[in-house]
Formats: structure tokens, C-alpha cells, sequence
């Protein structure tokens, strides 16, 4: 299947490199998040063992009794640091089911303290497990991912013909933030019912790195996927020929991470790339759980989403409008996804109406 869409990889050295490797490179980035939302990558540096040790690290978190794992819960910061329960985060084309993970939420790169008054949820503090390995290699795999997205922001810019820095100029001290996610076993009236693992979306922020999943069979063994059809799908960009677009495994090649756009980076450049929407179907075998990690780059919070002037048209500002901060599209897009309460919305900008009500109840 996506074989025959020929999704491209790019390889950072090739945009390390002289022309004319480093122009093929910049061609392919073009091409795999114009025409496909995605590209896969090779040459990131990221060693298979830091990825083995993320994922112990986080095995041995999730395999604890849920009243272990409830302190680290924390919907006060809208789950954005710590433990997301099973059956908690809701997509917004989902029909009110819940997704069927659990999932740790980090911030491995630092934050600009302005928005962590202006943010609290978002911009949060980090909460760690007791263990001691934890943090050290879940945040040098947040590390590793976000120079990945950062190399390949730069080229993507030179690939649209902007400044180099473009884009990541645009996301120091932005509240990027690297996830761990366990898909639950089904049972198997769940599997008779055709539950999701995690419904179809798009994500909302700049850049998502996937640094590749593993299924886990019954025995807590690492195992190949129990049937074709389960894992990861991606949804291609509509045609006149596949109005619908086409489903396609999202399977890289092996050793390769997948880079796919959100919705912030369709909206910068106006759909010239274009947000990936993404499906996690569960095996038809009940038992197994699959281990998965992001890494999402974010705008910082006071960028103004709307489209680039390059990609400024009436029919592209039309698309993307009215203009919204980053940091508010973030509230607005987690009240959406079910972890932010909706009085988030509330709470925006002024909110001293009372001030006056108070002083108009005092005697002049
Ligand atoms: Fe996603």
C-alpha cells in the first residue's frame, strides 16, 4: 500500500550535504509534505537502544496498579504533564468514543517562562515517576526527536523557497511536548465491536516526529504485528481521482522515523502542506498491546496562525481564518479533544467584568 505512493524519505545528511544531494533532499521534503502530509526519515542519529530504553522506562510505569499510577493523573493541568488515563482524550471526528491508551505526557526542551504565567496548563512543570531512569531517557528522547524536527523545519523552509528560519524561529520556549502512548489490549467482545485504539485526527500542532512503535503480545513479549491491518494508517490528501483520499500503512522503512504536518504548519503555509489525518486500528486478535511515542513541535504561543506571506491569498486566508494565537488555538483544540474543561474558553483575555460589578455596589 505505501509502497505504491512512494511517500518519500528524506535523509538529514542529504540536507547536510552539496547540490546536488542536498536540493534532491529538499525536493523530496516538498514532495512528502505537499502531496502526502508526511516524510520518512533516515539519518536522524537516534540509536534503536535509546528508543528500547524509553520504552522500558515506560513499561515499567504503566505496568504498575492503576492506584499507583492515579497521583501522577492530573487534570488541573489538563493531563499535559504526567499520566493520561485510559479512555480519557476523545478526537474531535471520534463520535464522543474515547481512545483506548494510556499515555505519559514530558517537556524535554525548556520553556519561556512568560508563557508559563500566561499557559499554566500547557507550559506546566514537569511530573517524574520515582524511577530514576525515567526522566533521563524519556527527556534525551524528546531531545533527540526535536533536533530532528528542527533540521527538518529548516529544510522544508529552504525546500518553500523562505528563509532558512523561517519556522524555527517561530517555536523557541514553546510548550513542545514529547509522548509516550500504550494502546490497551481489547477484549474480545471489543474486537467483535470494532473498537478503535485511537480515532481518526489530525494533530494540531506544528510538527509530530514518530520514532516507531512495537506491539506486545499477550506474554508482555515484543512481537511482530499479530495481523496486516493493525497499527497506524494515514489518510492522503484528496484527488480528483481519490476525493476521499487514500488509506496508506504508515509503516517506515526500518530504521526510519515518520515526520508528519499538524495543522499549525497547513495553516502557515496555507495548505501547501497539509495536516495528515491518522488512525490507530487495533489487531483483530485480542491480547495485544502496542507501545508508540511523539514528539510534537509547537509554535510558540503568542504566533499568530495565518497563512505566511507567501501563502497569503483570498481563498487561503478565507480557509484559515479568523487569525488566533498559537497558545489560544492549543486551549481551544484540548478543550476539543476532551482534556481541557470547556470553561477554559471562558477565561480569555479580560475577565474583570465583577471589578466593575463590585465597584458599582459600594456606596459612592
Ligand atoms: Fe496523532
Amino acid at each position: 500500500m505505501s509502497q505504491d505512493l512512494a511517500i518519500p524519505t528524506v535523509d538529514l545528511d542529504d540536507l547536510r550535504a552539496d547540490v546536488p544531494r542536498r536540493d534532491a533532499a529538499r525536493a523530496a521534503i516538498r514532495e512528502g509534505f505537499g502531496a502526502y502530509g508526511l516524510v520518512y526519515v533516515r539519518g536522524h542519529g537516534i540509536a534503536p537502544e535509546s528508543l528500547d530504553a524509553f520504552y522500558d522506562a515506560f513499561t515499567r510505569f504503566t505496568a504498575q496498579p492503576e492506584a499507583a499510577k492515579r497521583p501522577f493523573a492530573r487534570p488541573d493541568i489538563w493531563y499535559q504533564r504526567g499520566w493520561t488515563p485510559p479512555n480519557t482524550e476523545q478526537a474531535v471526528a471520534g463520535g464522543g468514543q474515547p481512545d483506548f491508551k494510556e499515555c505519559y505526557f514530558a517537556a524535554a526542551m525548556p520553556l519561556d517562562p512568560e508563557c508559563k504565567t500566561e499557559h499554566p496548563e500547557i507550559c506546566a512543570d514537569n511530573v517524574w515517576p520515582d524511577d530514576p531512569r525515567f526522566a533521563e531517557v524519556y527527556t534525551a528522547m524528546g531531545r533527540a526527536l526535536h533536533g530532528v524536527g528542527q533540521e527538518l523545519l529548516r529544510g522544508a523552509a529552504l525546500a518553500l523557497g523562505l528563509a532558512e528560519d523561517t519556522f524555527t524561529s517561530r517555536i523557541d520556549g514553546a510548550p513542545h511536548v514529547t509522548r509516550a502512548l500504550r494502546y490497551i489490549p481489547l477484549t474480545p467482545e471489543q474486537v467483535e465491536h470494532g473498537v478503535l485504539w485511537g480515532e481518526e485526527h489530525t494533530d494540531f500542532n506544528l510538527l509530530t516526529l514518530l520514532p516507531g512503535g512495537r506491539f506486545i503480545d499477550p506474554s508482555g513479549q515484543r512481537c511482530p504485528p499479530p495481523d496486516p491491518d493493525s497499527g497506524l494508517y494515514l489518510r492522503t490528501r484528496a484527488t480528483a481521482a481519490h476525493p476521499a483520499g487514500r488509506k496508506v500503512r504508515g509503516a517506515a522503512p526500518p530504521g526510519c522515523l515518520v515526520a508528519q504536518v499538524g495543522q499549525q504548519w497547513e495553516i502557515l503555509t496555507g495548505g501547501t502542506f497539509q495536516a495528515t489525518p491518522h488512525v490507530i486500528t487495533a489487531p483483530k486478535s485480542p491480547g495485544y498491546a502496542r507501545l508508540s511515542s511523539a514528539h510534537f513541535v509547537h509554535l510558540h504561543p503568542h504566533q499568530v496562525l495565518t497563512p505566511l506571506g507567501p501563502f497569503r491569498t483570498a481563498e487561503t486566508v478565507r480557509a484559515y481564518s479568523p487569525p488566533v494565537l498559537a497558545g489560544t488555538y492549543d486551549l481551544k483544540t484540548l478543550v476539543d479533544i476532551a482534556l481541557a474543561p470547556a470553561s477554559a474558553l471562558h477565561s480569555l483575555g479580560y475577565r474583570h467584568y465583577d471589578r466593575l460589578a463590585e465597584q458599582r455596589s459600594l456606596p459612592r
